[in-house]
Protein backbone atom coordinates (compact mmCIF):
# COMPACT_ATOMS: atom_id res chain seq x y z
CA UNK A 1 0.00 0.00 0.00
CA UNK A 2 1.48 3.56 -1.26
CA UNK A 3 2.17 5.41 2.21
CA UNK A 4 0.90 8.59 2.88
CA UNK A 5 2.87 11.76 3.15
CA UNK A 6 2.55 13.29 6.16
CA UNK A 7 1.84 17.24 6.74
CA UNK A 8 2.25 18.38 10.49
CA UNK A 9 1.36 21.43 12.11
CA UNK A 10 4.26 22.23 14.45
CA UNK A 11 2.07 25.37 16.27
CA UNK A 12 3.26 28.91 16.04
CA UNK A 13 7.18 28.63 17.75
CA UNK A 14 7.04 27.86 21.39
CA UNK A 15 7.04 23.98 22.15
CA UNK A 16 4.33 24.14 24.67
CA UNK A 17 2.07 24.61 21.67
CA UNK A 18 2.91 21.82 19.91
CA UNK A 19 0.48 18.75 19.97
CA UNK A 20 1.29 14.94 21.19
CA UNK A 21 0.01 13.43 18.00
CA UNK A 22 2.63 15.63 15.65
CA UNK A 23 5.31 15.33 18.29
CA UNK A 24 4.61 11.35 17.74
CA UNK A 25 4.64 12.05 14.04
CA UNK A 26 7.77 13.73 13.75
CA UNK A 27 9.96 11.41 15.60
CA UNK A 28 8.45 8.47 13.79
CA UNK A 29 9.56 10.15 10.53
CA UNK A 30 12.59 9.08 8.56
CA UNK A 31 12.78 12.17 6.97
CA UNK A 32 11.77 15.63 8.44
CA UNK A 33 10.94 18.51 5.24
CA UNK A 34 10.64 22.34 6.31
CA UNK A 35 12.25 25.59 6.77
CA UNK A 36 14.96 26.04 8.82
CA UNK A 37 12.75 27.45 11.00
CA UNK A 38 10.08 24.59 11.40
CA UNK A 39 13.43 21.86 11.38
CA UNK A 40 15.48 23.17 14.12
CA UNK A 41 13.28 22.62 17.14
CA UNK A 42 13.79 18.63 16.19
CA UNK A 43 17.91 18.60 15.05
CA UNK A 44 18.35 16.09 17.76
CA UNK A 45 16.17 13.52 16.04
CA UNK A 46 18.08 11.56 13.17
CA UNK A 47 15.56 11.81 10.93
CA UNK A 48 17.09 13.49 7.52
CA UNK A 49 16.48 16.88 7.46
CA UNK A 50 15.88 18.34 3.99
CA UNK A 51 15.37 22.44 3.84
CA UNK A 52 12.71 24.05 2.27
CA UNK A 53 13.87 27.11 1.01
CA UNK A 54 10.89 29.41 -0.05
CA UNK A 55 12.80 29.76 -3.92
CA UNK A 56 13.07 25.96 -4.08
CA UNK A 57 9.26 24.49 -2.76
CA UNK A 58 8.75 22.23 -5.85
CA UNK A 59 11.75 20.75 -6.57
CA UNK A 60 11.89 20.24 -2.61
CA UNK A 61 8.74 18.99 -2.87
CA UNK A 62 9.23 16.64 -5.58
CA UNK A 63 11.99 15.20 -3.36
CA UNK A 64 10.07 14.65 -0.23
CA UNK A 65 7.75 12.80 -2.78
CA UNK A 66 10.94 10.51 -4.02
CA UNK A 67 11.41 9.43 -0.93
CA UNK A 68 7.85 8.80 0.11
CA UNK A 69 8.25 6.43 -3.36
CA UNK A 70 11.06 4.97 -1.68
CA UNK A 71 8.84 3.53 1.26
CA UNK A 72 10.22 6.01 3.89
CA UNK A 73 8.02 7.96 6.84
CA UNK A 74 8.22 11.25 5.30
CA UNK A 75 6.81 14.29 7.74
CA UNK A 76 6.88 17.82 6.13
CA UNK A 77 6.52 20.24 8.82
CA UNK A 78 4.20 23.24 8.49
CA UNK A 79 4.48 26.45 10.86
CA UNK A 80 1.27 26.63 13.09
CA UNK A 81 -1.87 24.69 10.82
CA UNK A 82 -1.01 23.35 7.70
CA UNK A 83 -4.87 24.88 6.36
CA UNK A 84 -3.95 28.45 7.03
CA UNK A 85 -1.49 29.61 4.48
CA UNK A 86 0.71 26.44 5.06
CA UNK A 87 1.50 23.86 3.20
CA UNK A 88 -1.46 22.05 2.87
CA UNK A 89 -2.46 24.34 -0.59
CA UNK A 90 0.95 23.74 -1.28
CA UNK A 91 0.65 20.15 -1.61
CA UNK A 92 -2.49 19.89 -2.92
CA UNK A 93 -1.55 21.96 -5.63
CA UNK A 94 2.34 20.59 -6.75
CA UNK A 95 1.97 17.01 -5.85
CA UNK A 96 -2.35 16.42 -6.12
CA UNK A 97 -1.53 12.83 -6.37
CA UNK A 98 -0.12 11.80 -3.25
CA UNK A 99 -2.07 11.14 -0.52
CA UNK A 100 -1.75 12.98 2.77
CA UNK A 101 -2.28 12.54 6.33
CA UNK A 102 -2.76 16.03 7.89
CA UNK A 103 -2.17 16.63 11.42
CA UNK A 104 -3.17 20.35 12.87
CA UNK A 105 -1.77 22.52 14.89
CA UNK A 106 -2.08 25.78 16.74
CA UNK A 107 -1.89 28.29 13.80
CA UNK A 108 -0.74 31.75 15.12
CA UNK A 109 -4.01 33.30 14.16
CA UNK A 110 -5.63 30.70 16.98
CA UNK A 111 -2.47 31.66 19.50
CA UNK A 112 -3.16 35.98 18.43
CA UNK A 113 -7.02 35.15 19.43
CA UNK A 114 -6.19 33.72 22.54
CA UNK A 115 -3.50 36.78 23.80
CA UNK A 116 -6.36 39.35 22.90
CA UNK A 117 -9.69 37.07 24.15
CA UNK A 118 -11.16 37.41 20.04
CA UNK A 119 -13.26 34.80 19.62
CA UNK A 120 -12.35 34.06 16.63
CA UNK A 121 -15.77 32.60 15.53
CA UNK A 122 -16.96 35.66 14.89
CA UNK A 123 -13.85 37.40 13.59
CA UNK A 124 -12.51 38.32 9.32
CA UNK A 125 -9.47 35.89 9.13
CA UNK A 126 -7.90 37.35 6.35
CA UNK A 127 -4.09 35.82 4.30
CA UNK A 128 -1.80 38.31 2.04
CA UNK A 129 0.95 35.97 3.16
CA UNK A 130 3.85 35.60 -0.16
CA UNK A 131 1.78 38.76 -1.77
CA UNK A 132 4.22 41.30 -2.63
CA UNK A 133 1.71 44.20 -1.77
CA UNK A 134 -1.28 44.53 -0.36
CA UNK A 135 -4.14 44.92 -3.11
CA UNK A 136 -7.74 45.86 -3.51
CA UNK A 137 -8.70 42.15 -3.17
CA UNK A 138 -7.44 43.14 1.09
CA UNK A 139 -9.94 45.96 0.98
CA UNK A 140 -12.82 44.36 -0.41
CA UNK A 141 -12.11 41.34 2.52
CA UNK A 142 -11.89 43.93 5.29
CA UNK A 143 -15.11 44.24 7.32
CA UNK A 144 -15.38 47.07 9.67
CA UNK A 145 -17.97 45.63 11.70
CA UNK A 146 -16.03 42.50 12.33
CA UNK A 147 -12.54 41.92 13.95
CA UNK A 148 -9.74 41.39 10.98
CA UNK A 149 -7.00 38.79 11.85
CA UNK A 150 -4.72 39.17 9.12
CA UNK A 151 -1.30 37.45 8.34
CA UNK A 152 0.59 39.80 6.28
CA UNK A 153 2.95 40.17 3.84
CA UNK A 154 6.29 40.96 4.83
CA UNK A 155 6.39 44.67 5.71
CA UNK A 156 3.53 45.98 8.27
CA UNK A 157 4.59 49.64 7.67
CA UNK A 158 3.68 49.13 4.06
CA UNK A 159 -0.01 47.85 4.52
CA UNK A 160 -0.29 50.98 7.09
CA UNK A 161 0.28 53.02 4.14
CA UNK A 162 -1.53 51.36 2.02
CA UNK A 163 -4.40 51.37 4.24
CA UNK A 164 -4.35 54.95 5.20
CA UNK A 165 -3.98 55.93 0.89
CA UNK A 166 -7.14 53.86 0.37
CA UNK A 167 -9.28 55.86 2.82
CA UNK A 168 -8.74 54.75 6.25
CA UNK A 169 -7.99 57.63 9.09
CA UNK A 170 -4.40 57.55 10.27
CA UNK A 171 -6.07 57.44 13.78
CA UNK A 172 -7.11 53.57 13.57
CA UNK A 173 -6.18 51.29 15.86
CA UNK A 174 -4.55 47.99 15.04
CA UNK A 175 -2.85 45.18 16.88
CA UNK A 176 0.57 43.76 15.84
CA UNK A 177 1.35 40.70 17.60
CA UNK A 178 4.96 39.62 16.97
CA UNK A 179 6.86 36.45 17.07
CA UNK A 180 4.05 34.54 19.15
CA UNK A 181 5.18 32.30 21.82
CA UNK A 182 8.72 32.97 21.60
CA UNK A 183 10.79 35.49 24.69
CA UNK A 184 10.82 38.19 22.59
CA UNK A 185 7.12 38.23 21.70
CA UNK A 186 5.50 41.84 21.54
CA UNK A 187 2.05 42.56 21.10
CA UNK A 188 1.41 46.19 20.37
CA UNK A 189 -1.23 48.67 19.97
CA UNK A 190 -0.96 51.31 17.77
CA UNK A 191 -2.34 53.69 15.19
CA UNK A 192 -2.21 53.51 11.36
CA UNK A 193 -0.71 56.40 11.37
CA UNK A 194 2.13 55.26 14.04
CA UNK A 195 2.16 51.48 12.54
CA UNK A 196 3.91 53.41 9.42
CA UNK A 197 7.01 54.36 10.78
CA UNK A 198 7.37 51.49 12.57
CA UNK A 199 9.85 48.09 11.47
CA UNK A 200 8.19 44.64 12.50
CA UNK A 201 10.14 41.20 11.57
CA UNK A 202 8.75 38.20 9.41
CA UNK A 203 6.70 37.20 12.10
CA UNK A 204 3.31 39.13 12.71
CA UNK A 205 -0.05 39.03 12.91
CA UNK A 206 -2.63 42.08 12.54
CA UNK A 207 -5.89 42.91 14.29
CA UNK A 208 -7.58 45.55 11.74
C1 LIG B 1 3.91 30.64 5.86
S1 LIG B 1 2.84 31.50 6.94
C2 LIG B 1 2.34 30.17 7.94
C3 LIG B 1 1.12 30.41 8.79
C4 LIG B 1 0.80 29.16 9.60
N1 LIG B 1 0.31 28.11 8.78
C5 LIG B 1 -0.17 29.42 10.76
O1 LIG B 1 -1.21 28.77 10.81
O2 LIG B 1 0.18 30.22 11.64
C6 LIG B 1 3.98 32.34 7.96
C7 LIG B 1 3.37 33.58 8.58
O3 LIG B 1 2.55 33.22 9.69
C8 LIG B 1 2.64 34.21 10.70
N2 LIG B 1 3.25 33.60 11.89
C9 LIG B 1 3.73 32.35 12.00
N3 LIG B 1 4.20 32.12 13.24
C10 LIG B 1 4.00 33.27 13.94
C11 LIG B 1 4.26 33.67 15.28
N4 LIG B 1 4.84 32.83 16.14
N5 LIG B 1 3.91 34.92 15.66
C12 LIG B 1 3.32 35.76 14.78
N6 LIG B 1 3.06 35.44 13.50
C13 LIG B 1 3.39 34.21 13.08
C14 LIG B 1 3.53 35.32 10.16
O4 LIG B 1 2.72 36.28 9.52
C15 LIG B 1 4.38 34.57 9.14
O5 LIG B 1 4.87 35.42 8.15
Amino acid sequence: MTKKMNIVGIGPGDREYLTIGALETIENSDVLVGSKRSLEPFDYLDAQMVVLEPRDIPKTVKKAVSYLDDGFNVTILSTGDPGFSGMLKTMQKLSPKTKLNVIPGISSIQLASAKLQIPWDDANLITIHGGRAPTEKLLKELDENKKNIVLPNRHISELAEYLIDHGYSPEHEIIICEKLSYPDEQIVHVTLGEARQMEFGYMCIVVI
